[in-house]
């Protein structure tokens, strides 16, 4: 009982760690389009096959075009449809998640070249 417990709180802490802001404390709005990615995106969309996001897309376009970064072809109206509306599997994300000039800054962010 005391070992579940013990769990449960470590379980507790960590998630509160990781939805807390960098640890020099600065999360200051607007954020950049970098950190937006960083915090919404990469997970599912980061290059390889272990990001839900880039698995779906790459079967349907295949794996080079899979990842988002760095990708030429997306028109920006239509990220901000699929960002604020979701497509099939990913969820919609609001305003107060990523603000409409956030998600400008998102948008030019991922169309810079992918670093490698
Ligand atoms: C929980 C996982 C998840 C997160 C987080 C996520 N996505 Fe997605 N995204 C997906 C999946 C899965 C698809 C493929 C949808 C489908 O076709 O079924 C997708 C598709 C897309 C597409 C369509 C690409 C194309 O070629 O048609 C865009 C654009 C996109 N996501 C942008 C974003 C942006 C920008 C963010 C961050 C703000 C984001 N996604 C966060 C899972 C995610």
């Amino acid at each position: 009982m005391r070992r579940t417990l013990g769990w449960l709180l470590l379980a507790v802490s960590v998630g509160t760690a990781a939805s807390e802001p960098a640890p020099d404390g600065v999360d200051t709005r607007p954020r950049s389009g970098e950190k937006t990615w960083r915090l919404f995106c990469e997970g599912c969309h980061k290059p390889g096959p272990e990001a839900p996001g880039t698995r779906v897309l790459a079967a349907r376009l295949g794996w080079d075009k899979a990842p988002l970064k760095g990708r030429q072809d997306l028109d920006p109206g239509y990220v901000k449809h699929v960002v604020r509306h979701g497509l099939i599997e990913m969820a919609p994300l609001r305003p107060t998640d990523i603000t409409d000039e956030e998600l400008d800054a998102l948008i030019a962010y991922l169309r810079e070249p992918a670093s490698k």
